[in-house]
């Protein structure tokens, strides 16, 4: 595996209005690594994610993409640094057809459809049609075929089966092993787990546990025992 670290946060804090909900967060993810990041509602999971993205501001501490100092805003860390952001909204365009919203995005359509080729049959019609799963499938292929060197992934599989679930995490994972750094926000912890190199476990703002997910996945239960204890 390569060295470079794709995303560097060292004593992060951020949150809204000056008031911080994440603080003093260290992580790091090299190019070719996946990482989850876990916690229960209200952890800070997606607060993080959008300071990464450029969309919340820093309160203070490192944030680093690519080795360089964050550009500042999510248009920016998309442009110049090849950053993308996934959410759980799909952010596809529903009255649009397949195939005009992968020709919105930044890769080609041939690219996109191999990542799932199911979409291949349902390119003329409107994406706002498709399946919640397929639309998922749809955002994802779309961000993947632009190559993007830093992929953040906020709970993309939020309201889906299990299986779809799985297929998603290993496309992100495809992507790892082509060279992306993956940060990945999952409610399924056990599906994730089989599929990032570290992980992370947030707990009211601050990280409270951070391990190769080799060791992780030898003792399953000490995440969720994290999850219960802290339990609102
Ligand atoms: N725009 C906002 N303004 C003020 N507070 C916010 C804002 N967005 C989130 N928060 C607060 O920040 C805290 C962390 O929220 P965040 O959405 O980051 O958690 P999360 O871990 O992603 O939770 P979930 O699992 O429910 O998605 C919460 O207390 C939330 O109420
Ligand atoms: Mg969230």
């Amino acid at each position: 595996m390569s060295d470079a670290v794709r995303i560097r946060l060292a004593g992060l804090n951020a949150g809204y209005n000056g008031q911080p909900v994440v603080s003093d967060l260290d992580l790091e993810v090299r190019e070719g690594e996946m990482h989850g990041l876990f916690g229960t509602n209200g952890a800070g999971k997606t607060t993080t994610l959008l300071t990464i993205a450029g969309a919340v501001k820093p309160l203070g501490g490192t944030l680093e993409l690519n080795g360089r100092k964050h550009p500042g805003s999510l248009y920016k860390a998309a442009k110049q640094e090849g950053l993308a952001l996934l959410t759980d909204d799909r952010g596809i365009f529903p009255p649009l057809s397949v195939r005009d919203n992968l020709r919105l995005g930044r890769g080609s359509i041939d690219r996109a459809i191999g990542f799932f080729p199911e979409l291949q049959e349902h390119l003329g019609r409107r994406a706002g049609l498709l399946s919640g799963g397929q639309q998922q499938m749809l955002a994802l292929a779309r961000i993947l075929a632009a190559e993007p060197r830093v992929i953040l992934a906020d709970e993309l599989s939020l309201g889906l089966a299990p299986l779809i679930v799985a297929r998603l995490v290993q496309a992100l994972r495809a992507a790892a092993d082509e060279g992306a750094a993956v940060l990945l926000v999952e409610q399924h912890v056990p599906v994730a787990l089989g599929a990032v190199d570290r992980a992370s476990v947030l707990v009211r703002g601050r990280i409270v546990l951070q391990e190769d997910a080799a060791e992780l996945r030898n003792s399953p239960n000490r995440i969720m025992d994290l999850y219960l204890t802290n339990a609102a």
